[in-house]
């Protein structure tokens, strides 16, 4: 069993600790798994670096958060539609999660958040920047809180998976491209209310919201655009530096995050898995 006690290390400002004295391969005891689960509420992502974790352990960690997401896009992962490997080789010009976003927001209830490890990790680039989505909201001015929590939109995955987006010639980790493949999108409020913690979070991001619920494209775009730059703001933000055998676990509900594409010469390879969440209010 790993020691109850749990060293949290603040990063920034805005969110993300650090969690020292956990070994996540072993079973949590209750006080630990819990602290765990508060640490993530309190500080949007955490990171726990030197863990070695097997597929099984690496779900074990998802599920003291709830079941596992299966991702309706990614594909070539291995046989197991649990896991996703986001892999970056030499040579590629995209890859995954370039653009702040927040996990597959298309969806009816997207992930509460995602579990990911570092298996091969370059000697410098390659970091993942987070942004918190409560201090983005309570930024704002109160009139525009208050429009905004007025609105929904439309999330969507045609930007990110299917042959329009065609996004398999530029990178090693594939999605779906095939004729089958259908558009997913949801309608979403613009305004999240956290089910764990009641706080307020805005919830629009690049690659998936399209427009506002009875606007144009057009129309909601000066809007949008507006959103999209305020809510990651460097001084919302954090920025994860990693290590072999590192995690991070973020809550995708009040968190954007972002991979930086700056890995150059040198391959890395992450091993994902989402935690299923809840239809957002
Ligand atoms: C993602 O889940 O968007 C990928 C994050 C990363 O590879 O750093």
């Amino acid at each position: 069993m790993s020691s109850d006690r749990v060293d949290i290390r603040p990063l920034t400002g805005a969110l993300g600790a650090e969690i020292l004295g956990l070994d996540l391969s072993a079973p949590l005891s209750e006080p630990a798994a819990n602290a765990l689960r508060k640490a993530l509420l309190d500080f949007g992502v955490v990171f726990l670096p030197d863990q070695s974790l097997t597929v099984d352990q690496h779900k074990a960690v998802a599920r003291y958060f709830g079941d596992i997401f299966v991702h309706p896009n990614f594909k070539g992962s291995g046989d197991d539609p649990e896991i996703v490997f986001v892999r970056r080789n030499p040579g590629d010009v995209a890859i995954v999660g370039e653009d702040w976003h927040s996990d597959t927001a298309m969806m009816q209830s997207p992930p509460l958040g995602a579990v990911l490890y570092g298996m091969e990790v370059p000697p410098y680039g390659g970091d993942t920047l987070f942004a918190c989505q409560y201090a983005a909201f309570n930024a704002l001015s109160p009139a525009m809180q208050q429009l905004l929590g007025t609105l929904k939109a439309v999330n969507s995955d045609r930007n990110v998976a299917g042959p329009r987006a065609a996004m398999n010639a530029k990178r090693s980790t594939k999605v779906r491209e095939d004729d089958g493949w259908t558009e997913t999108f949801h309608l979403h409020p613009v305004v999240r209310t956290h089910p764990e913690t009641g706080r307020k979070a805005l919830f629009v991001n690049r690659p998936y919201t399209l427009s506002f619920e009875g606007m144009t494209e057009a129309e909601s775009r000066p809007l949008l655009e507006f959103l999209f730059q305020h809510s990651v703001r460097p001084e919302f933000t954090c920025r994860l530096r990693w290590t072999a055998g590192a995690v991070a676990i973020w809550d995708n509900r009040c968190v954007q995050h972002l991979a930086v594409n700056d890995a150059g010469p040198f391959p890395r390879l992450m091993r994902r898995v989402q935690i299923a969440g809840d239809r957002p209010y």
